[in-house]
């Protein structure tokens, strides 16, 4: 509902501790504050301190653990942090924490409530070294940002839903052709033909394709998931290929694929093919003349590099800095949106995204993944 008001007041009544100092402090900061001051700030603060040791007891945690999770601090305290993640992160948090970096370490991550709920939250750690007995504990400070996952999730659903409605129409027509030619085929074989075989097999196929399109159509329209796991490049680059030929096609541009077929990254399947389809879609929107766009993979060591090319007229100088800014675009019905996306899913997948500067025709986008090696793969699962 639309308000006129600036700001948003509450009176919460319930709060009905009165505080009093007897004299005021030479110097206020918080220390200097009485404990029972220091208890309410440590409740009613919309941030969460905790404090854990090298295994992952929690030692301490602040009263307002109660806003943000549900829990009250008795029922946290000695119990083990990765009870509080999902599962499914307790792999990649055990991974990416570094216990004996001196340094302030930054998370962003979801916790578990009370009610079963994942919540977002900023979490930043930073160690502590006590002397005697040597040991190293750990300081904790946990701030919810549920509500900007939230409005970030809304965008890059916005965009998803335009996207889609946008390749929709194509879409149709790449499933009219192929209905066209069945009703062919079951008219010949109401008609009694031989070969029946070979009319089956070309049935199946069309009835394939109509699948797959359709299939990769509703992917785009579904909300982006979190779940990472190994994915092989080249089929996924090339479910997305099959989803924009339409588009292309029309265009009289062709979609090209130089990808070995080894190339395995850890991630999650949704959000990569929204970040080729941005890419991909963007290079067949920039082009106005017949040509490629090539999309090419190379392994490099440790990562692959992926390369998205096209031949349109380049982006100028001082705007290739604003690409990324949401809601930044040069087209009528564009949102803006696609490569602050793509560079946001990057960002989370331990990668780097960039355009390639000089390049001398079109453009290029460039983004670097850790890859791993299918075999050390096969070998895990088993
Ligand atoms: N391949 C490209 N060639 C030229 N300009 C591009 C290319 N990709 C992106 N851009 C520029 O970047 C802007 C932002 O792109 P994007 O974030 O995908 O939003 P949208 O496509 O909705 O405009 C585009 O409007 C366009 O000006
Ligand atoms: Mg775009």
């Amino acid at each position: 509902m639309y308000s006129k008001r600036k700001i948003e007041y509450y009176h919460v009544k319930q709060d009905q501790v009165r505080f009093s100092l007897d004299i005021p402090p030479i110097r206020y900061n918080l220390a200097n504050l009485p404990e029972e001051i220091i208890e309410w700030v440590e409740h009613h603060g919309f941030d969460l301190i905790s404090i854990c040791d090298r295994k992952g007891r929690i030692l301490y945690v602040s009263s307002s653990i109660e806003n943000l999770l549900g829990y009250q601090p008795s029922d946290i305290i000695n119990k083990n942090v990765m009870r509080y993640i999902p599962k499914r992160l307790h792999h990649d948090f055990i991974d990416t924490f570094q216990f004996d970096t001196p340094y302030r370490q930054r998370f962003t991550i979801q916790l578990r409530s009370i009610t079963e709920k994942n919540v977002w939250v900023d979490l930043v750690v930073k160690p502590i070294q006590i002397k005697n007995p040597k040991k190293t504990i750990f300081l904790a400070l946990v701030k919810n940002i549920s509500d900007k996952k939230e409005a970030e999730e809304l965008l890059i659903r916005s965009e998803k839903m335009s996207v889609a409605g946008q390749l929709a129409a194509g879409v149709v027509h790449e499933i009219r052709n192929p209905l066209t030619s069945l009703k062919g085929f079951i008219d010949l074989l109401k008609a009694g033909i031989n070969r029946k075989e070979e009319y089956y097999n070309i049935i199946i196929d069309e009835i394939e394709k109509i699948e797959k399109i359709s299939t990769e159509l509703l992917f785009v329209s579904k909300p982006l998931t979190h779940n990472h796991s190994y994915q092989w490049l080249k089929p996924m680059i090339t479910d997305v290929i099959t989803l924009l030929n339409t588009q292309a096609v029309k265009k009289n541009i062709i979609l090209e694929l130089i990808c070995p077929e080894d190339v395995v990254v850890y991630a999650d399947r949704s959000q990569m093919k929204q970040v080729f389809i941005n890419l991909i879609k963007n290079a067949i929107e920039a082009m106005t003349e017949p040509g490629t766009i090539i999309t090419e993979v190379k392994k490099y060591e440790e990562t692959c590099l992926i390369y998205v090319s096209d031949e349109g007229p380049g982006i100028p100088k001082q705007l290739i800095h604003k690409v990324e800014e949401p809601f930044f675009t040069t087209k009528e019905e564009g949102t803006g949106l696609g490569l602050m996306i793509t560079s946001r899913i990057i960002e989370n997948h331990n990668g780097l995204f960039k355009v390639m500067p000089d390049v001398e025709v079109g453009t290029t986008f460039e983004i670097q993944l850790p890859h791993y090696d299918p075999n050390k793969i096969e070998q895990e699962k088993t």
